[in-house]
């Protein structure tokens, strides 16, 4: 029986899509690459993806991993030969169980990170992983990627929070990894391999996470600043006075307010004046009472005063502190509003931050008059989303042309000051080709080999991170 036939008898009518029920699913989300699928599978439970898997290494098709297509580096999509599948786990998306006394949830890996953040919450608990594509990201996407986000600063990279992994292999075998130990040296640490392998060496189908205690109080500042040495200094200065009260540090400049302000519809900066540069800090507490706003207060008093900071908005409502938030969050949207963009998601030590900007933005100016440099991020991680938006009114095509160009000389700036050229999207397929320049000699050749040994047909999303050799 041909392989589509077998797949189609396996996974019944709702579990295999073919023709336009495609659409969404072979086109990445920022509009960079638009494939063909083969099919997409969407298979009920681990058996079922565990035997399609093993149906399509039989007959050498490759498969593409995908949750909730929000890929900023095209991981995600298929290529143009029509060959590959997608395999898409939308189906799977359960609860499989809540521990309180452990602080674990199982989740599988098909349920939005959103959803999986309520059901936490429901449980009087917090999920402590943010993006802000987090209402269409999956728990299997987030994992995949090592997402980190707006509460990196405080809980770590998704890889932080994983007791325990489901995968299935290339060759259709299970790995049934779902502990939920806080202390496990047997041997190599598995799990840790599969978080941030984007879909190359296995399918994620469930994960347990830790949780942690939910916070009571929350408050939120915008805050208007002269430059980015004034952000670090302001870090600083929240650190030194609770240092586990920051729960988000965000970076904005004043070029990618500006873009918030004028695309999306409903969004005010509520401060007298713009400036070059906006932080949106936020502090929790899982403590009642206690002076987190006094905290706040006194610590903005400061900066202020030693003219760091020049203006701040703090949240006086939960209206308030979303309206402030949509600021930060509707960056990515406003940027794609605003034409073709090239990202460069950079970390570099937190010190070095303030140079970076510098010396990256000039690069980029001199290269394309016109640009607008819109920098933004997880500054607190020293995470700079580093964007780089066209020049107002040029033609897409020809300013995506230069990307390459645009990317490898931001990358020398990053070099320069010891940080990545890829801090928490990934490499995908928009990166591969830097991979020998970044992770060259006996570091590449051990991920090829990893690779090969887990994956040895390259059937597995094999476009993705590791460049052909
Ligand atoms: P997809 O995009 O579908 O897939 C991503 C990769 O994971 C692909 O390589 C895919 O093959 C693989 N994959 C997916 N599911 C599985 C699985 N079950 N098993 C194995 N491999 C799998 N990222 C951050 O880290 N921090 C942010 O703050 C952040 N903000 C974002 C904001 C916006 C508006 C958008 C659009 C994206 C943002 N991202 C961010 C990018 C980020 O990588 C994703 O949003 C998220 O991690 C991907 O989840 P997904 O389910 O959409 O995965
Ligand atoms: C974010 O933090 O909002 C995304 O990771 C950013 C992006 O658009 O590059
Ligand atoms: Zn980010």
């Amino acid at each position: 029986m041909p392989l589509l036939d077998q797949l189609a008898s396996l996974l019944g009518p709702s579990g295999l899509l073919t023709g336009s029920d495609m659409t969404g699913f072979e086109s990445d989300w920022r509009g960079l690459y638009h494939g063909r699928a083969a099919a997409v599978l969407r298979p009920a439970d681990t058996a079922q993806v565990a035997q399609a898997v093993r149906l399509c290494a039989a007959a050498g098709a490759s498969i593409v991993p995908q949750g909730g297509n929000t890929s900023m580096v095209g991981g995600a999509a298929p290529d143009e030969s029509g060959a590959q599948f997608v395999l898409s786990l939308s189906r799977m998306n359960r609860v499989r169980e809540l521990d309180r006394a452990d602080m674990s949830i199982t989740l599988e890996a098909g349920m939005t990170l959103k959803a999986g953040q309520e059901a936490a919450e429901a449980a009087g608990l917090m999920l402590p992983l943010s993006i802000n594509a987090e209402g269409s990201a999956t728990i299997g996407g987030v994992l995949a990627t090592n997402a980190g986000g707006n509460l990196t600063v405080r809980y770590g990279n998704a890889r932080d929070l994983v007791l325990g992994l489901e995968v299935v292999l290339a060759d259709g075998s299970v790995f049934e990894g779902l502990r939920r130990l806080r202390k496990d040296n047997t041997g190599y640490c598995l799990r840790q391999l599969f978080v941030g392998s984007e879909g190359t060496l296995g399918i994620i189908t469930a994960a347990v996470l830790k949780l942690a205690p939910r916070p009571r109080q929350r408050e939120v500042a915008l805050c208007a600043l002269p430059t980015a040495e004034a952000a670090l200094a302001l870090f600083g200065r929240f650190q030194q006075h609770d240092p586990g009260a920051v729960q988000a540090f965000e970076y904005m400049s004043g070029t990618g307010m500006a873009l918030v302000n004028a695309l999306i519809p409903g969004a005010t900066l509520p401060l007298a004046e713009p400036a070059a540069h906006y932080v949106l800090v936020e502090l929790a507490t899982p403590r009642e009472g206690g002076d987190l706003r006094a905290g706040l207060e006194s610590v903005l008093e400061a900066a202020i005063e030693a003219e760091e900071v020049l203006d701040a908005v703090l949240a006086e409502s939960e209206a308030q502190r979303l309206g402030l938030w949509m600021l930060r969050e509707e960056h990515s949207e406003a940027q794609k509003r605003a034409g073709a963009s090239v990202k460069n998601d950079v970390s570099v030590p937190v010190s070095r931050i303030p140079a970076f900007l510098e010396e990256a933005t000039r690069v980029c100016e001199a290269m394309v008059p016109g640009i607008r440099v819109a920098p933004f991020g997880h500054i607190g991680d020293g995470n700079i989303h580093f964007n780089l938006v066209q020049p107002e009114g040029a033609d897409p095509a020809g300013f995506l042309a230069r990307d390459h160009a645009l990317m490898d000389a931001v990358g020398a700036v990053v070099q320069r000051l010891d940080g990545s050229f890829s801090a928490e999207h990934g490499v995908g397929r928009l990166k591969p080709y830097m991979m020998p320049l970044w992770r060259g000699g006996a570091e590449l050749e051990a991920m090829r080999a990893i690779k090969a040994a887990l994956d040895p047909q390259h059937l597995l999303n094999p476009l993705v991170m590791l460049p052909r050799p």
